[in-house]
């Protein structure tokens, strides 16, 4: 008996050192795109060219946060944009909760507990991994400049560069650079998800061509590979709204986490909106009514840029924002005017 316990335990000390070959391992960190790579899909047009001199992630991030960035032995850089940077309209994290089924709604309690703002231009988390860019109405917008950025990550970044943040066309330098910061973030496996089960079928795939797109299939269920957009018009009669009734707790996630973070001490903006009774009544007086200060007006159509004076208001999709939610903040701005 003494002797059949010690060799169980001997054996398996030594078989623990025997090495087992599990072929491929999905890691939570890994790279989707790469799992997708080994699947046989190319990503090679998305990636940046290293080739060029300068090129790095750290200048993409540098341009995407700050607006420029410095070429090595360069004494000068230039600012892409007088008016805005990437992250006045995009965020650079994971905005969404459930990535193959994205609301507007989840998103707002995801990014509020995250301590992010809720903005107009989708996160640039997984930019990369999306197959279509200016999606569904912004055709509308842009009309023939949506064509070549359709498809091609590389002109959906420079049309932003020039028609959203109102600035000059990346040098190619700086464009790959801004690619190479998208690539480091990428969506990852832990942020799909994934059973055990599938995991390990797609393992088996890795190593098994006939079960390639079987695999790939299963991947591609598991993110949206585009950002859809659907515009808006204001309410008919703005006195009424929308219609809906609204929530005010969930109008102050947006009034803080969209507002206050472009026009709070004028951020992008010559209006000034706080927390004091001021900003409160101007916008619930203006609600109601066709100026250019109500909030219908300002949040579907957005502002344009006039001569002179560039920085301007995108407007927010239904993708963005719900009617549901122009509720809740119609609800929160007349609370908060009412109640001081
Ligand atoms: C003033 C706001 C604003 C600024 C500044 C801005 N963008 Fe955008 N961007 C948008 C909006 C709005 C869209 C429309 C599509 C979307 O993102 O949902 C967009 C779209 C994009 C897209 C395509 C996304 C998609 O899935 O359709 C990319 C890529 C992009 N921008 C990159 C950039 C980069 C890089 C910068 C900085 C050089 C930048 N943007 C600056 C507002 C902005
Ligand atoms: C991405 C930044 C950004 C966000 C988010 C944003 N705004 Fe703006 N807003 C601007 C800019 C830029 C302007 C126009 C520039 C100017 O006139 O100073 C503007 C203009 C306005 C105007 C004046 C319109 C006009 O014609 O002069 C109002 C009112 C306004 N915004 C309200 C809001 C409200 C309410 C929210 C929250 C739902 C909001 N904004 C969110 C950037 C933003």
């Amino acid at each position: 008996m003494r002797y059949s316990i010690v060799s169980i335990v001997f054996l398996s000390f030594i078989l623990s050192f025997v090495p087992v070959n599990k072929g491929f391992q999905i890691q939570k960190d890994d790279s989707l795109a790469d799992i997708q790579q080994s699947l046989g899909m190319d990503f090679s047009d998305k990636k940046p060219n290293e080739g060029i001199k300068g090129v790095s992630a750290r200048v993409g991030e540098d341009i995407v946060i700050n607006g420029f960035s410095k070429r090595k032995g360069e004494k000068k850089a230039r600012r892409q944009s007088k008016h805005f940077v990437c992250i006045s309209c995009h965020n650079i994290e994971r905005e969404d909760p459930n990535l193959a089924y994205q609301t507007p709604e989840a998103r707002l309690t995801y990014i509020a507990e995250k301590g992010l703002p809720f903005l107009q231009g989708t996160t640039l988390y997984g930019a990369v991994n999306r197959e279509t860019y200016y999606n569904g109405d912004y055709e509308k917008k842009y009309g023939d400049l949506v064509k070549p950025a359709r498809q091609d990550i590389r002109e959906a970044i420079q049309l932003c560069a020039l028609e959203c943040a109102q600035g000059r066309r990346l040098k190619d330098w700086e464009l790959e650079s801004v690619l190479a910061f998208l690539w480091e973030i990428d969506l990852k496996v832990r942020d799909i998800q994934l059973s055990q089960t599938e995991i390990e079928s797609i393992e088996q795939a890795i190593d098994n061509s006939s079960l390639q797109n079987e695999a790939l299939n299963l991947l591609s269920g598991k993110y949206s590979n585009a950002s859809e957009a659907t515009f808006l018009l204001p309410p008919d009669d703005r006195r009424i709204g929308v219609g809906l009734r609204g929530n005010p707790n969930n109008g102050k996630l947006i009034y803080e986490n969209s507002c206050l973070y472009c026009h709070y001490q004028k951020k992008y903006s010559f209006l000034h909106l706080d927390n004091n009774k001021m900003s409160f009544n101007h916008l619930n007086n203006k609600a109601g009514t066709y100026n250019r200060h109500s909030i219908y007006q300002v949040i579907r159509y957005g502002t344009y840029s006039k001569y002179g004076k560039m920085s301007y208001m995108p407007q927010y999709t239904e993708e963005r924002m719900s009617q549901q939610q122009l509720a809740d903040l119609r609800a929160y701005i007349s609370k908060r005017a009412h109640e001081m």
